[in-house]
């Protein structure tokens, strides 16, 4: 059975106290949660060591949004794996679309982070997804394709469920146009085809849907037969809407 999750993203959002503030008030709504769905948040950097100690004895999983592959080095900046791995975090959020497009991370680069993560524990959760552009010129299932590949070229086809795919169309991050529940399903549909050419048991792999996800169209997404949860940004910052979405996403998946 592969794992059902509902992920929070912050990006450069909180300073400690309002993540502990957020994420205090997000265990009180989700104490009595027993549903089918995991939950976490991955707040920035600064904030994790703080929210370890608030999600002690909880269900909430803890997550980061980047690494740099290295367990050290003269890398200034950066934050290594091992780091993360020693504040206890469960999962690192790898090829963010504004990775990529902002701070221009390549496949080649994104591989060897997901190689990292999976050598020190914790779970990848791997974003791909095509933009405007690209999808208006029909080449959606070629770029996610030649992502797909790229980013798992370190990552044996008997590993592949360790890693967590987001399916997150560039044009529906952040812009209020989420993806048709339609639209997403055929890519989710087509990401598992590519997963099993790889020789992948792709029912096992665990594929999330991110672009906009609010409490009122999760039902929706995650209703369809091959998303398995959410990677929610905008609406994760309130722990309100993000225990909303929780809640509504779909309870039979
Ligand atoms: P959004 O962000 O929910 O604000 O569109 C999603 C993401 O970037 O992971």
């Amino acid at each position: 059975m592969r794992r059902r999750l509902i992920l929070g993203n912050w990006k450069m959002h909180k300073t400690v106290s309002e993540a502990e503030a957020t994420v205090q008030d997000l265990l009180d709504r989700m104490k009595d949660y027993r549903g089918p769905y995991e939950w976490g948040i991955a707040p920035p950097f600064t904030a994790i060591s703080a929210l370890r100690t608030l999600r002690e004895g909880t269900s909430m999983l803890l997550g980061a949004q980047n690494c740099h592959p290295e367990p050290q080095g003269a890398f200034t900046g950066e934050i290594s794996v091992t780091m993360l791995q020693d504040l206890g975090v469960d999962f690192v959020i790898v090829g963010h679309s504004e990775r990529r497009h902002i701070f221009g991370e390549d496949d080649a680069f994104i591989a060897r982070k997901v190689r990292a993560v999976l050598d020190h524990g914790m779970t990848p959760v791997l974003c791909i997804g095509e933009r405007l552009e690209e999808r208006e010129q029909g080449h959606t299932e070629a770029v996610v394709k030649h992502q797909l590949l790229g980013s798992l070229a370190h990552v044996s086809p008997e590993e592949i469920p360790r890693v967590v795919l987001a399916y997150e169309p560039v044009w529906a991050i952040g812009t209020g146009k989420t993806a048709t529940p339609e639209t997403a399903q055929e890519v989710h549909a087509f990401i598992r085809t590519v997963l099993r050419d790889l020789g992948a048991d792709a029912e096992e792999v665990t594929i999330l849907y991110g672009g906009s996800v609010k409490p009122e169209n999760v039902t929706n997404l995650t209703r369809m037969p091959d998303i398995d949860g959410a990677l929610v940004g905008g609406a994760s910052l309130q722990s309100q809407s993000f225990a909303h979405i929780i809640n509504a996403a779909f309870p039979n998946a």
